[in-house]
């Protein structure tokens, strides 16, 4: 019989069923290289302070290594009545060393060990993260370094209002990743305190280098109460708003790409190697890829709103509830992960289509500011220079032509401070290049906002 570690107060067998519900081993199986490696750091630090003996350990240890082994080459059978990844190792541990193998849990609880293990793997996971947003990162300086001057035109309320640059737009989804980037930095802090030793609540009566084990494990620190340490799961949390904050980013992006795609705009040219067709429409190449992230970000928004909820109403300290922390934690980490990639690989490969994005952004009046600046420049108030250009916007509608398509003596019929040179003013490349204070879409405060967002990067 597959006797149970626990088993010893119970006359009866558990439940076939409740065997399977109760287990975990299905998904946590992905813990294993964390607990291997937090279970030979504490086997080091019982031996370190004589709780167990060195040839003990020595015999734990080796045996946790060929279990590491044995599961990365697919040889280690795991068993649903061993609940868990924690007790599927402990068990076969035993089963392969004997008595030293019973000793390896002592100071331990489960519930510090599943605690330590989701803190590892939440460290890891952001910095998993932050290479493939990296990456994301410097293909948008690409794009935005060969389009400096790529004129398009930017939105407000989905109306054209202004005339900017691609370089300047990619720029700007590099200032949200950037924060995402920080976001899971610090999510990553959070995840960098050590729970081991905590027990199952109350800490331990054995006398454990707590500091020692944790620089074993790399940690920067150990928690300071061991019944929050057991039922604290704020990390995992951290690190889930971080992917829905990133994943509502990447699919605002995908919004614009799909928007870009369309037909009515055509700036932009999906790869065929990252379009799809339609089975029954021919002519149709569908944005497929970009509709999926904009799809899966509800998914993670999901999983953060599902470890919220299974949190608010546990008492202290660890209830078994927060076994569900994991499916939330590795669905929204796997997700993100494969949205990225292939939006970075979308993104890369696209074509854009500068004439189209040009001739929009010269179409609709987007140079009207400029006009109503180039009054304030010959010392007209604003708002009656706003009021001055608006009536030539009216009479353009009339005449349906652009503002550069008035004569000099349209502007002075209805304003006598108009000269020749307004032309110069409302040229749609001029007003990019004049806005050149910080922030702003010149190419050249844009050409340094890259410069100095590459070496932020590189530095990271
Ligand atoms: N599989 C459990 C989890 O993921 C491990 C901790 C179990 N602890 C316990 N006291 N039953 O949460």
């Amino acid at each position: 019989m597959n006797k149970k570690l626990w088993s010893g107060r119970f006359t009866k067998k558990t439940n076939e069923a409740l065997d399977e519900f109760n287990s975990s081993i299905l998904f946590d199986v992905r813990l294993y290289k964390q607990d291997i490696d937090g279970s030979i750091a504490h086997t080091k630090g019982l031996m370190k302070q004589n709780i167990i003996s060195a040839d003990d350990g020595e015999l734990i240890i080796s045996g946790l290594k060929n279990i590491m082994k044995e599961i990365e080459s697919g040889n280690f059978e795991f068993n649903v009545s061993s609940e868990d990844i924690h007790m599927n190792i402990e068990k076969n541990l035993i089963d392969k060393i004997g008595d030293a193998g019973k000793k390896m849990h002592t100071g331990r609880s489960r519930n510090d060990q599943v605690a330590l293990d989701t803190h590892m793997y939440v460290k890891n996971a952001c910095d998993d993260i932050v290479d493939n947003l990296k990456k994301l990162c410097s293909v948008l300086f690409d794009i935005a370094d060969d389009n400096l001057d790529t004129i398009m035109p930017g939105f407000t309320h989905m109306q054209k209002a202004q005339p900017i640059t691609l370089a300047f737009h990619m720029m700007a989804y590099f200032e949200m990743f950037k924060r995402d980037i920080d976001r899971f930095l610090y999510s990553k802090k959070n995840a960098d305190v050590m729970p081991l030793g905590a027990g199952a609540l109350s800490s331990t009566t054995f006398p454990l280098d707590r500091l020692y084990v944790s620089s074993l494990l790399s940690f920067s620190n150990i928690t300071q109460n061991a019944m929050d340490a057991v039922s604290d799961r704020d990390y995992v949390l951290d690190f889930i708003y971080s992917s829905s904050v990133c994943m509502m980013h990447l699919s605002r992006f995908c919004e614009e790409i799909i928007t870009w795609a369309s037909n009515e705009y055509s700036f932009i040219e999906l790869d065929d190697e990252y379009s799809t067709g339609s089975s029954i429409m021919p002519q149709k190449k569908n944005p497929d890829a970009a509709e999926l992230i904009r799809g899966k970000t509800g998914r993670i928004y999901g999983d953060l709103i599902a470890l919220l909820t299974t949190m608010k109403g546990l008492p202290l300290a660890y209830n078994k509830d927060m076994q569900e922390d994991k499916k939330a934690l590795f669905d929204a980490h796997d997700t993100i992960v494969a949205c990225i990639t292939i939006f970075t690989a979308m993104i890369k490969t696209a074509s854009f289509n500068k004439e189209n994005m040009q001739k929009s952004a010269k179409n609709g009046y987007t140079n009207a500011t400029d006009a109503a600046d180039y009054l304030v420049n010959k010392s007209v108030p604003f708002r009656k220079a706003h009021e001055i250009i608006g009536m030539l916007v009216k009479l353009c509608i009339e005449k349906k032509c652009s503002l550069d398509e008035l004569s000099l003596n349209e502007y002075k019929n209805i304003y006598f401070g108009f000269e020749k040179d307004i032309y110069n003013a409302i040229d749609i490349l001029n007003c990019v290049k004049k806005r050149k204070i910080i922030g702003g879409c010149s190419p050249d405060t844009v050409n340094a906002h890259i410069k100095n967002a590459r070496d932020y990067i590189a530095y990271l």
